[in-house]
């Protein structure tokens, strides 16, 4: 954590929750959410809740954010989802490039870029998540694929839009398992990442960027790895369906 930086906390709840599931998670989120006061709440519910969520939230300082959305304005794309249709729902953040974007519908490095390109247009703060699979670590592939996923996923974007994106480092092995990258092993990605971010802008930019970490956060573990210098935050799955487990992060995020 960096005291210039405002430590933003999302919650993606992937594929869960009914409308009627969602708005008892979010009556409750928002009911301690006051205590919550300095970090940035996001809530990504599946397409079908936004509306509800949107709703339920409005009037308060919760974000709500998509978790995917298609780079073209409109048109013959069955199935998918438009920035303008997220943006209409008061949508400010879209998750981009998700691990299991990449891995289960074959989203690529050049499908980000794009979709990254359509959010900052439609004035959407993307998340951009990145991370290597356990044999990439185990490879010592970890650096080059991240490499590989910010230069390839940011190309061609704007140094002085870096402000209004939200990198998430989320290590594919740490998803879901139970298994969290140790704060020391998240935070070396992490200043990888900011060095990255350096390089296609500056430092002054770079500093500016929040980056969340992802992968099996729960309260025992937050405040360790929200303590590292370079991380700003999480993204949180399993934990975030949890009201108060989601909201222990969040206050581990103060
Ligand atoms: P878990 O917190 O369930 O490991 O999921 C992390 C994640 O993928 C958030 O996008």
């Amino acid at each position: 954590m960096n005291p210039n930086r405002k430590p933003i906390v999302a919650g993606n709840w992937k594929m869960n929750n009914t409308v009627a599931e969602a708005l008892t998670l979010v009556t409750e989120i928002k009911r301690q959410a006051a205590e919550g006061k300095g970090v940035e709440i996001v809530l990504c519910p599946p397409f079908t809740a936004l509306q509800a969520v949107s709703n339920a939230i409005s009037g308060t300082a919760i974000g709500l954010g998509a978790q995917n959305m298609h780079w073209e304005k409109s048109g013959a794309f069955t199935g998918e989802v438009s920035a303008t249709m997220l943006r209409e729902l008061y949508c400010h953040y879209v998750i981009i490039g998700h691990s299991e974007r990449r891995t289960l519908f074959g989203e690529t490095d050049e499908a980000v870029n794009r979709k990254i390109k359509t959010a900052l247009a439609s004035n959407l703060h993307p998340i951009v998540c990145v991370g290597e699979t356990l044999q990439q670590r185990q490879a010592n592939q970890t650096e080059a694929i991240i490499r590989a996923q910010v230069l390839n996923g940011l190309k061609d974007i704007a140094a002085d839009q870096f402000a209004n994106i939200i990198m998430a480092y989320e290590p594919v092995w740490a998803i879901g398992t139970g298994m969290t990258a140790t704060p020391g092993q998240a935070q070396d990605v992490h200043r990888f990442i900011r060095g990255l971010l350096q390089e296609l802008a500056d430092e002054k930019i770079a500093q500016t960027v929040r980056i969340q970490y992802g992968g099996s956060i729960k309260p025992a573990n937050a405040k360790e790895l929200f303590h590292q210098s370079d991380i700003d935050g999480g993204l949180i799955g399993g934990a975030a369906l949890d009201a108060v487990a989601f909201m222990a992060i969040v206050n581990a995020a103060l």
